[in-house]
């Protein structure tokens, strides 16, 4: 399957997660593109104004992993702004991810992949439960493997 990995971070913790899942499906063979979202300005807080500067074409993916940090206990405006700008996709598999920092995905990070769930539903995308990965926790890492591994099996 062709898998595209979309992410923002902003300090390198969802990306790690992202590279970790694209590790773990190249080894079942999978095609895997890992694409970083950047903004203009480059953003370090919700509420700002910013641009999508290098928005990946997905046509050619069968699917799409989504992630962003939890911010304000919600998901990232730049995820979510990307989500919305994807207005076609037509039954394609979207599973959306996050990180976040404390400890409790009730602090944000259930509400975060809701929030990143409805926006792909509302464009037409078939929607997986999605995962989130607490990263302050001492065995952050030991989860963070877990996660990659729950992904992973979605795509057997
Ligand atoms: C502006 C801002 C708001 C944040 N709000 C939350 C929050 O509401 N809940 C939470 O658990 N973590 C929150 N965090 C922590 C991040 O979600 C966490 O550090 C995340 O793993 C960072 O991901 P990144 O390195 O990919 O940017 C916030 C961080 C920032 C910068």
């Amino acid at each position: 399957m062709r898998i595209g990995i979309i992410v923002h971070s902003k300090t390198g913790k969802t990306l790690a997660l992202a590279q970790l899942i694209e590790k773990r499906l190249k080894k079942q063979n999978h095609g895997v593109t890992l694409h970083r979202l950047s903004t203009d300005p480059d953003i370090d807080a919700p509420n700002k104004p910013f641009r999508i500067v290098n928005p990946p074409d997905i046509t050619q993916y069968d699917a799409l992993l989504i992630g962003g940090p939890v911010w304000a206990f919600s998901a990232s405006p730049v995820t979510i702004s990307y989500i919305k700008s994807l207005t076609k996709l037509g039954g394609k598999k979207v599973i959306p991810f996050a990180t976040m920092g404390f400890f409790c995905a009730c602090l944000g990070g259930t509400r975060a992949l809701k929030q990143m769930s409805s926006a792909a539903e509302a464009n037409g995308a078939a929607v997986l439960p999605g995962i989130v990965v607490p990263t302050l926790l001492r065995d952050h890492e030991a989860l963070a493997d877990e996660a990659a591994d729950t992904i992973a099996a979605l795509f057997g």
